[in-house]
């Protein structure tokens, strides 16, 4: 019988297992499948973990988010296509949902397709090789739960092991003496260590505004932001200042490029993740940056050195959910023998043209369309229901017009479901004064 692992239970794993479940519950005999999760439990990053560094078994910690993480985009924008919010929860919701919420949303889907039964919790993948003879992989993994290391053989590898949780992490002249906490947002846990500090922050992306709205909501004394770009540009509260970037550190005084200083208590990193794929052996192993088309997989997915090889969700992100979706179900019908995957040629011809489209990207707006763009072509490829992509890219267009009115405010509004049409009801508290981050609270009447 054919032979499927699956490296990670995050969304894009669980994703790869529900295309399976929906191909079999259509009445397909699907291969047999192996999920290898690192973790004790699913959900990839939206399993909080309170540990930084190490976990219990000296593995490097997964978990890149934080107490009182909200979504940062509509939840419109990811909803599945197989199964609406509204559906999980049984009544509509708000539509910037805090992390436990999406946690359960995510897990209520893989519930009812009973999938559970094919992941292995707690137990890292170590290394994959391929064989050229057999025109097939050796799987090293590593069950902490029984401390056996086992070594088995697959005919088809799909590494969904998620790309924002090994930090990038710059160093500046300085670090070594300064008196105060240095961290990677990767480590990042509770705003309210910041609370009443002066805070630094470098780089000028989603963590950046995240990290630093979230120490501003529970109480920093002041943010100072510094990146390269030299600003994101929202209209900020009093006590936040945007810098260019910092050139050292001396004691605790932060020096920037345009001859201003300022003191602060902790640096917090935002500075991104590399794409680390320690287990994977060099002819496999995707080498890529955080950008909306990565080189070398025919689209998106299909590794095409070697096309019995799928990365999941490695993409920089607009949409995520739905995306990870459209792209397990595209390596689904690859494996099952639905899609035919050409020669190396003509993937490399069709990756040619995202790829230019990709690199004449100017604005947020063309981003959004070419990732929306990608997205359809993967659906219409396979029997992932339909969704109304063009909706969810005017979603997000409208998301970016909100951020720049109230970045402060933006989470307030409330979008249209694709597939339900109902409109989400604003939540019972705005964003900036809602501290209990609950599932029991958000689901609440207030
Ligand atoms: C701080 C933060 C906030 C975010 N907020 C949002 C948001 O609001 N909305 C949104 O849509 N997206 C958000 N994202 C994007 C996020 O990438 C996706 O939502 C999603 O979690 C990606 O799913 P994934 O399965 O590809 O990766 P992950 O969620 O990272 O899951 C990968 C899984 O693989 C496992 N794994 C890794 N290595 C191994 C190994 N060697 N062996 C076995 N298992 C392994 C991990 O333990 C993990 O469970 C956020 C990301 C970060 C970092
Ligand atoms: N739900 C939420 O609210 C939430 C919160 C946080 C994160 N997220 C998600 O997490 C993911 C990752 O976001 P991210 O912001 O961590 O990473 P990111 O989008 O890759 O951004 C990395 C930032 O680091 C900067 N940077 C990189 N190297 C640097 C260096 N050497 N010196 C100075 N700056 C440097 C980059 O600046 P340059 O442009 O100059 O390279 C960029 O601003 C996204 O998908 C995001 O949506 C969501």
């Amino acid at each position: 019988m054919t032979r499927v692992a699956i490296i990670g239970a995050g969304p894009s794993g669980l994703a790869q297992l529900r295309a399976f479940a929906s191909a079999r519950e259509k009445g397909a005999d699907i291969p047999e499948m192996v999920c290898f999760e690192k973790q004790s439990d699913w959900g990839g990053l939206w399993r909080y973990d309170w540990r930084t560094g190490s976990d219990a078994h000296g593995e490097p910690v997964h978990g890149s988010m934080y107490r009182y993480l909200w979504s940062n985009g509509p939840k419109e924008c990811l909803e599945f296509a197989d199964y609406s919010f509204e559906e999980h929860f049984g009544k509509p919701i708000a539509s910037y949902p805090p992390r436990a919420v999406l946690w359960d949303y995510i897990k209520g889907r893989v519930e009812r397709s009973d999938v559970r039964q094919y992941i292995r919790f707690e137990t890292p993948v170590r290394s994959v090789s391929f064989n050229e003879a057999d025109n097939n992989f050796t799987v090293v993994s590593h069950d902490h739960t029984n401390d056996v290391i086992t070594s088995e053989l697959f005919d088809y590898v799909v590494v969904a092991s998620g790309h924002f949780s090994v930090p990038n992490m710059p160093e500046y002249p300085g670090y070594d003496t300064f008196g105060g906490r240095v961290l990677h947002a990767h480590d990042f846990r509770d705003a309210l260590e910041f609370k009443d500090k002066d805070i630094l922050i470098i780089g000028a992306s989603y963590s950046a505004e995240d990290i630093g709205s979230q120490c501003w909501k529970y109480g920093a004394k002041s943010i100072t932001v510094t990146s390269r770009a030299g600003s994101i540009g929202y209209d900020w509260p009093d006590n936040w200042t945007e810098k260019p970037i910092l050139t050292h550190v001396d004691g605790n005084t932060v020096h920037f490029t345009d001859g201003t200083s300022t003191d602060v208590d902790a640096i917090i990193s935002c500075t991104g993740y590399l794409h680390h794929f320690p287990f994977l052996d060099d002819n496999i192993r995707l080498v890529t940056g955080n950008r909306l088309w990565t080189q070398g997989l025919w689209k998106g997915v299909v590794f095409e050195a070697n096309p019995r090889v799928f990365y999941l969700g490695m993409q920089d992100q607009y949409y995520t959910f739905n995306m990870f979706d459209a792209q397990a179900w595209f390596a689904r019908d690859v494996m099952m023998g639905r899609i035919d995957v050409p020669d190396a040629a003509t993937m490399a011809a069709d990756s040619a043209e995202w790829l230019a489209r990709e690199e004449a990207l100017e604005t947020a707006y063309e981003e959004i369309d070419f990732q929306g763009d990608y997205t359809q072509d993967l659906v219409d490829r396979t029997d992932y229901p339909n969704f109304d992509i063009a909706q969810v890219n005017a979603m997000f267009k409208e998301w970016k017009g909100h951020k720049k009115a109230d970045i402060m405010g933006y989470r307030n509004l409330g979008f249209a479901s694709t597939l339900t049409g109902t409109v989400a009801p604003p939540h019972h508290t705005p964003w900036a004064e809602a501290m209990d981050d609950s599932l029991e609270s958000y689901l609440s009447d207030g």
